[in-house]
């Protein structure tokens, strides 16, 4: 039996509701601030990910997708949406319109990763990327909407970590200095940390041996070695959270598997998540547009995790659909059933034709279960009786009566 390939999922019908309903909140909210749809192709030159994304990542170097496409060319499935976006923004000449562009998306993404609870390898994220402004106000507005949506798809357990990255300068001044600082305490970090100072000194901040956490209590950090400006911004990012009523945590150690990042980083997390936690992330990237040959731009975004968001969030009773009028054939009337279901659904009412032959009972019978508020039985070429099914009053009606009483009905 031929299976869905490991890593991936079917969406089925009962899974649906729910992603309508974040798809439905995403467009409100960002929509009310100004983000317009955006859509790329499910895949892309693979030097889009080698440069954008950064050669020396995992996603790039283990999770990636790639194949020839036949003509000698590499193309990836996309393994996420911002290199993408910025693509499309400078093929586009997006810097030509007013600024900053506001964009968003829903769309899935690829990456090879170890299946487990909310990682996948096909999965959705829902993205924002505000393209083309600098101010601090751009960032804070963006987390804001984040916070908004996985608080309207009822997100528990909900954390938010904050940190600012400054510029590429000065995070590779200050590698060199954590660096010599975990040189000079070599003797009490652990094997594994000494092993791996020169490769990555970040890794210090994680272990949980005593001695390592004794040293990395007198580090110095990347949040307190920006710049002037970098740190004024930061500080301004901050503020503006704190009046909009978000708590975040500072988190000096916070890193995220892209290397695009400038300046303010952040990620949100869910303890009702497990191993998994992370929910959704982003940041600001204001060389990224630069690096891929456009004009240099400033921009910030964020992606969520649409599985994560559904696994964290409050489960809630799937809408039911809504059924005006189930059409039942009482004799050999399919023309007419016919007309009536597509008369109603021009009428703007939710209406089902009778599909499966059944017999007249067991029609009314599936009417009842699919919750059909009316049923229209024709009889005959002119005679339709229409059934309220909750008071199992029935009239008989002339074909043009039967869609003007639904109406009306619904409308009491
Ligand atoms: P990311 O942190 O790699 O960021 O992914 C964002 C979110 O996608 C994660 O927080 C997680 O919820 C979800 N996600 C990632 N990998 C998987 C997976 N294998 N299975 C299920 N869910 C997953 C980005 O992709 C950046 N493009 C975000 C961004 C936008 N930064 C700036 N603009």
């Amino acid at each position: 039996m031929i299976q869905a390939p490991k890593g991936t999922f079917d969406v089925l019908p009962a899974d649906s509701a729910r992603r309508d309903q974040l798809e439905l909140q995403a467009r409100r909210i960002l929509g009310a601030a100004g983000y317009r749809r955006i859509e790329t192709p499910a895949f892309e030159a693979t030097e889009l990910f080698a440069r954008g994304v950064g050669e020396a990542t995992d996603i790039v170097q283990k999770e990636m997708y790639t194949f020839d496409d036949g003509g000698g060319r590499s193309l990836t499935l996309r393994p996420e949406g911002t290199a993408p976006v910025c693509r499309a923004y400078i093929e586009h000449g997006m810097h030509k319109l007013p600024q900053p562009v506001k964009l968003w998306y829903l769309s899935s993404f690829f990456r090879a990763e170890a299946p487990q609870r909310g990682r996948y390898r096909q999965f959705w994220q829902v993205g924002a990327e505000a393209i083309g402004a600098a101010g601090p106000e751009v960032d804070a507005e963006l987390i804001v909407l984040l916070a908004e949506l996985l608080e309207a798809m009822g997100v528990r357990e909900v954390r938010l970590r904050l940190a600012s990255l400054g510029s590429p300068e000065t995070r590779s001044e200050y590698r060199t200095e954590l660096t010599a600082y975990l040189r000079a305490n070599e003797d009490k970090l652990s094997r594994e940390v000494r092993r791996r100072i020169e490769l990555n000194p970040m890794r210090a901040f994680d272990a949980s041996d005593p001695g390592t956490q004794e040293v990395i209590r007198g580090a110095p950090t990347l949040l307190e070695r920006l710049d002037d400006e970098d740190a004024e911004h930061f500080a301004e990012v901050q503020a503006l959270l704190s009046d909009a009523g978000l708590r975040a945590e500072l988190d000096p150690t916070l890193v995220r598997g892209l290397d695009y990042y400038t300046r303010t980083l952040f990620e949100f997390s869910s303890d009702a998540l497990g191993a998994q936690s992370g929910v959704a992330g982003g940041g600001r990237y204001d060389r990224l547009i630069e690096q891929l040959d456009g004009p240099r731009t400033p921009a910030c975004g964020w992606a969520a995790g649409v599985e994560r968001i559904l696994l964290a969030g409050s489960a809630q009773p799937t809408a039911a659909q809504i059924v005006d009028v189930f059409v039942a054939r009482g004799g050999g009337e399919g023309g007419l059933a016919f007309r009536i279901a597509r008369e109603a659904r021009a009428a703007g009412l939710a209406a089902q034709l009778e599909l499966a032959g059944r017999s007249l009972k067991g029609q009314l019978k599936q009417a009842d279960r699919i919750g059909a508020r009316y049923v229209a039985i024709v009889g005959g070429p002119d005679a339709v009786s229409l059934k309220e099914m909750e008071s199992g009053e029935q009239r008989e009606l002339s074909p043009d009566e039967v869609i003007p009483a639904i109406l009306r009905g619904t409308r009491l």
